[in-house]
C-alpha cells in the first residue's frame, strides 16, 4: 500500500482563504480588525521561527499582528505585568505567549493570568474546562488542526480506535478530548472515537500502537514510529517536528510508515501549517467574527 499524502498545505490555503474572506466581511460590517499580540522572551531560534510564521499568516489575511520581545532574564513578575497591559489593550483581542519561557519564570502563573477571553492558544484553565465539557469557545490549534485534516479529508473516524502518542496539555490531552466527544465543533465524523492516551511509561507499546484506525503521534522523539508499529491501512497524523543534521523530521519514519498506511501527514507540510491557521482563525473568533467557508 501506498499512503495518500494529507497535504497541510494545500487545506491551510484553504482554510487561510476562508478566514481572509471572513475578516473582511467582518471589518465590512464595523467590527473591529482582529488584533494578535505575540510574546516572545528570549532568543529561543526554533521560537523565533515559529512567532515570525504566525506574523506572517497573519498579514495574508488581514489580522493586524504585533510581536512583543522581552529579554532572557524577564522575571515572572515582569512578564505578569506585560500580559496585564495586554489584556487591558482593546486593539488586541488574542494573546499568544510562545512556549517554552525560560525556566525563571513560572510558565503556569502567565498562562493563568492571560484574559480567558484573549487565551487563543486555548492554554488557560477556564478554557480547557470548558474544552472538556464539550463548549469549547477557542480550540487549542494543534488539535483543532487535525480535526480540519480528517474533516477536509474525509476520514470518519466514527467508532474507530484512535491512538495518541503524547500526554501533553498543549496536543495529546486536548487531542483525546475531543475525539473522544459526543460532538465535533468541526465535523460529526471527527469525533466518537474509542481513544487510548500512550505516553513514555505505557508498556508494550507497539501492542497498542498496532491496533490503531488513527495514531496521532506527538512524542517530540524523531523517526520513533516505525513500519513495525502501524496497522496496515491506518490513517497516520505526525505532529513532531524534530531539528536533526539532516533537517527537519516528524516522529514517524514517514518513508517506512508510508507504505504501510492508508494516509499520512507529511512533515514539513503537515500539521504545523495548520496550527498556525488555526491560531488565526481563534483571533477572528475573539474579535466577535466568524468563520466562514
Ligand atoms: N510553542 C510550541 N507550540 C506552541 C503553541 O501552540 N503555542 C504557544 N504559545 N507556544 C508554543
Amino acid at each position: 500500500m501506498v499512503a495518500r499524502i494529507l497535504d497541510g498545505k494545500v487545506i491551510a490555503q484553504e482554510i487561510q482563504a476562508e478566514i481572509s474572506r471572513s475578516v473582511a466581511a467582518h471589518v465590512a460590517a464595523g467590527g473591529p480588525t482582529p488584533g494578535l499580540a505575540a510574546v516572545l522572551v528570549g532568543e529561543d531560534p526554533a521560537s523565533e521561527v515559529y512567532v515570525r510564521n504566525k506574523q506572517r499568516a497573519c498579514k495574508r489575511v488581514g489580522i493586524a499582528s504585533s510581536l512583543h520581545r522581552l529579554p532572557q532574564l524577564t522575571s515572572t513578575d515582569e512578564l505578569l505585568d506585560f500580559v496585564g497591559k495586554l489584556n487591558e489593550d482593546s486593539t488586541i483581542h488574542g494573546i499568544l505567549v510562545q512556549l517554552p519561557l525560560p525556566q525563571q519564570v513560572d510558565a503556569a502563573r502567565i498562562l493563568d493570568a492571560i484574559d480567558p477571553a484573549k487565551d487563543v492558544d486555548g492554554f488557560h484553565p477556564y478554557n480547557v474546562g470548558l474544552l472538556s465539557q464539550g463548549r469549547a469557545r477557542f480550540l487549542p490549534c494543534t488539535p483543532h488542526g487535525i480535526l480540519q485534516i480528517l474533516a477536509r479529508c474525509q476520514i470518519d473516524i466514527t467508532g474507530k480506535h484512535a491512538v495518541i502518542l503524547g500526554r501533553s496539555d498543549i496536543v495529546g490531552k486536548p487531542m483525546a478530548t475531543l475525539l473522544s466527544q459526543k460532538d465535533s465543533p468541526v465535523s460529526p465524523q471527527c469525533c466518537n472515537a474509542t481513544v487510548t492516551l500512550c505516553h513514555s511509561r505505557t508498556a508494550d507499546l507497539p501492542s497498542i500502537t498496532r491496533q490503531a484506525d488513527l495514531l496521532v503521534a506527538a512524542v517530540g522523539r524523531a523517526k520513533f514510529v516505525t513500519a513495525e508499529m502501524i496497522r496496515p491501512g491506518a490513517v497516520v497524523i505526525d505532529v513532531g517536528i524534530n531539528r536533526t543534521d539532516n533537517g527537519i523530521v516528524g516522529d514517524v519514519d514517514f518513508a517506512a510508515v508510508s507504505a504501510v498506511a492508508s494516509a499520512i501527514t507529511p512533515v514539513p507540510g503537515g500539521v504545523g501549517r495548520l496550527t498556525v491557521t488555526m491560531l488565526l482563525a481563534n483571533t477572528l473568533v475573539s474579535a466577535g467574527g466568524k468563520l466562514t467557508s
